[in-house]
């Protein structure tokens, strides 16, 4: 019997590098010119890596690819646009309508060695698939859209992507109900993943990197849809407040970080008797677990009786904020909207709280700060740190029922 790792082997050995003489070549990344999303990507596209942008329907995938692409031909930079799911008239309007100038090459094409082949043709910097769901791969069955054919087909452009040097940006669609034979199939196989959010009915659109090997995954781009594309929104917090609720209770300003960026956005919440055994929760920019906890904290540690009562609550303008710094606002807007009393306008807040009801200390208190203070904020509530003093401007308050009595005396 022979030893492990003594027997004969089958492959042919192949030359190993030594670490050390792997050569990173720099500044290989291309921008397109477009700031918010160019922050996404970590500072531009980088030459041969796989990008896959995400969102549903109509929430302006299309739109913000056909601008970049716009920007890149302008720039010199060959750029292959393959339309899968429309018509090359169709394209040509929406890039009138955006003003994506004439340097963009298009294909209609679904089959994926036909594109490889055009690729290897025409030789573009920069290749836009959209969207992968209608590619399919002539050597498989399956129809376009499956997991096996989306898989399939961007396995090959990944492929042909990391072998030829080309940059591949690849759209691909989520539905609401989360029936994704796309996305989640093709995130491991990709460098980079984007996903669009804001839901159509707001013009804000938030491009957010869920996943980026070439930069960080906390930066995000605000854009907003208008009657000629995709704007990006150089102040967002001013274009987040500019729409803010007047002499209503049940909303409160909350100073969120997104990225290394501050931004201001309105918490809302309803509070209203409820007529049902299970009183209703509902949450559209907040996790509903955090939403619960919260409830149950502001019930249980601020004396606000919830329990006959549904609550709906809401992230103004289409943002989702997953950080615990939104407890304290989410509290205090539900009990403004709980004791129909408003909260003053020129306050702001944010704070972890604890199960016992505690505001905790957050990450960026200083920044939050002064952003509030540059929109006019006067009062911003924030936790208390012991031994420190509070960033100039915040008030530092130790639970939530002490915000509640600041606020809502
Ligand atoms: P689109 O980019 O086609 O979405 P996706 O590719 O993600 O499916 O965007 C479609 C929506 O955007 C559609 O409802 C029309 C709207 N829109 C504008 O409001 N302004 C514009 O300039 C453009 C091009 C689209
Ligand atoms: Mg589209």
């Amino acid at each position: 019997m022979q030893a492990p790792g003594t027997g004969s082997v089958e492959g042919v050995a192949r030359p190993v590098t030594a670490l050390a003489d792997v050569t990173v070549a720099a500044g290989h990344r291309v921008p397109t010119g477009i700031t918010e999303f160019d922050r996404v990507l970590g500072g531009g596209l980088v030459r041969g890596s796989v990008v896959l942008i995400a969102g549903e329907p109509g929430i302006g995938k299309s739109t913000l690819l056909l601008q970049a692409a716009g920007r890149l031909g302008s720039a010199g930079v060959p750029v292959l646009y393959v339309c899968g799911e429309e018509s090359l008239e169709q394209v040509r309007s929406r890039a009138d309508r955006v003003d994506a100038g004439p340097g963009i090459s298009l294909v209609a094409e679904v089959d994926a060695a036909a594109i490889e082949a055009t690729v290897l043709a025409e030789r573009p910097a920069v290749v836009i698939i959209d969207s992968i769901q209608t590619l399919f791969d002539p050597g498989l069955d399956g129809v376009p859209g499956s997991v096996g054919q989306v898989r399939a087909t961007a396995a090959r452009l990944v492929r042909l992507a990391k072998t030829q040097d080309v940059t591949l940006i690849v759209v691909g669609h989520v539905t609401k109900e989360g029936s994704i034979a796309g996305p989640r199939v093709l995130e491991h196989v990709v460098d980079t993943v984007l996903y669009f959010e804001g839901d159509s009915d707001h013009a804000f659109r938030i491009v957010r990197a869920a996943k980026n090997r070439f930069g960080s995954v906390s930066e995000i781009g605000i854009f907003e849809m208008g009657e000629d594309g995709l704007a990006e929104v150089g102040h967002p917090s001013a274009a987040l407040l500019s729409r803010r609720s007047e002499g209503v209770a049940g909303a409160v300003v909350m100073a969120t970080m997104e990225g290394s960026r501050p931004l201001l956005v309105e918490v809302q919440a309803l509070v209203t008797p409820s007529y049902l055994p299970t009183p209703r929760r509902l949450s559209v920019g907040v996790d509903t677990p955090r939403l619960l906890q919260v409830l149950a904290v502001a019930e249980r540690r601020a004396s606000l009786p919830l329990g006959s009562f549904d609550v709906y609550v809401a992230v103004a303008g289409g943002v989702r904020v997953t950080e615990p710094a939104i407890d304290l606002p989410l509290a205090l807007a539900i009990a403004s909207a709980r004791r129909d009393q408003e909260v003053p306008r020129q306050c702001a807040a944010f704070g972890e709280l604890s199960l016992t009801g505690e505001v905790r200390p957050i990450p960026h208190e200083a920044a939050r700060v002064r952003e509030a203070a540059r929109m006019g904020f006067d009062v911003v509530l924030g936790p208390t740190r012991a031994g420190k003093d509070a960033p100039d401007g915040m008030r530092g308050v130790q639970t939530l029922a002490e915000a509640i009595e600041v606020l809502l005396p």
